[in-house]
């Protein structure tokens, strides 16, 4: 049982933050892996949010090059900071590491191969979190909700660190838990690593499809 201000860390994964005293709470770790900006991280972090938006694009072909620590670190501290119904964050984070598990969820993901990537996130719903009192199915509604928004936090932030991203819906929910070993609803799973190359942003329809204006 953990005592009162003790940091609790899963079990393989502890951030790679060199000063972790300084942390004492969740909210202090989350602010000291966001706002290191010590000289290594900045040669390699784009802090303009609408250049890092223009700049994304999915990448299905990964360079064999190592994610650094600090990157995922803050790849899931973004993660944490996304919006959630309530604020009870009715998702989880599995950070699959094993790389016969990689394969597995290429199997469950249609065979799509570059599901095996050099970071693999399987974002999941966990509506049991959400103590709000309403229907079982709204709860549910919140928690892929709050799963999608918390990968599209940690898309952004690997976008914004130089790296590329390939967003999987395409997978079947109930393997992908199997090979993960949960209980919990799969919602999608973001393959990270740096891209073989970087290409233009896709076009997109026309603004008069994508906004309905009510005067
Ligand atoms: C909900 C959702 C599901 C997706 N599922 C897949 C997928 O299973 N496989 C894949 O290769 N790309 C998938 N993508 C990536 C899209 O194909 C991609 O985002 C889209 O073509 C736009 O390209 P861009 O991301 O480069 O702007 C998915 C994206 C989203 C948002």
């Amino acid at each position: 049982m953990a005592k009162k201000g003790e940091m609790v860390y899963p079990r393989g994964y502890e951030p790679s933050i060199k000063d972790v005293k300084a942390a004492e709470t969740r909210q202090s770790l989350l602010n000291v892996i966001l706002g290191d900006h010590s000289q290594e991280i900045s040669e390699d972090l784009d802090t303009d949010l609408f250049e890092v938006m223009k700049r994304r694009r999915s990448t299905r072909k990964f360079d064999e090059k190592p994610v650094e620590d600090w990157k995922v670190d803050k790849i899931l501290a973004a993660a944490d900071t996304a919006p959630t119904a309530g604020n009870f964050q009715g998702f989880e984070i599995f950070y699959i590491k094993n790389e016969k598990l990689k394969q597995k969820l290429v199997e469950a993901a249609n065979k799509q191969p570059y599901v095996n990537s050099p970071i693999v996130l399987v974002y999941c719903k966990n509506p049991s979190r959400v103590k709000l009192q309403f229907p079982v199915r709204m709860l549910k509604k919140f928690a892929i909700q709050d799963a999608t928004l918390a990968a599209a936090y940690s898309q952004l932030a690997a976008t914004a660190l130089g790296l590329s991203t390939i967003w999987i819906g395409m997978i079947n929910e109930k393997k992908v838990a199997e090979i993960i070993g949960t209980d919990l609803v799969p919602s999608s799973i973001l393959c990270i690593g740096y891209p073989v190359k970087r290409k233009h942003p896709k076009p997109r329809r026309n603004l008069s499809e994508l906004i309905h204006v009510l005067e």
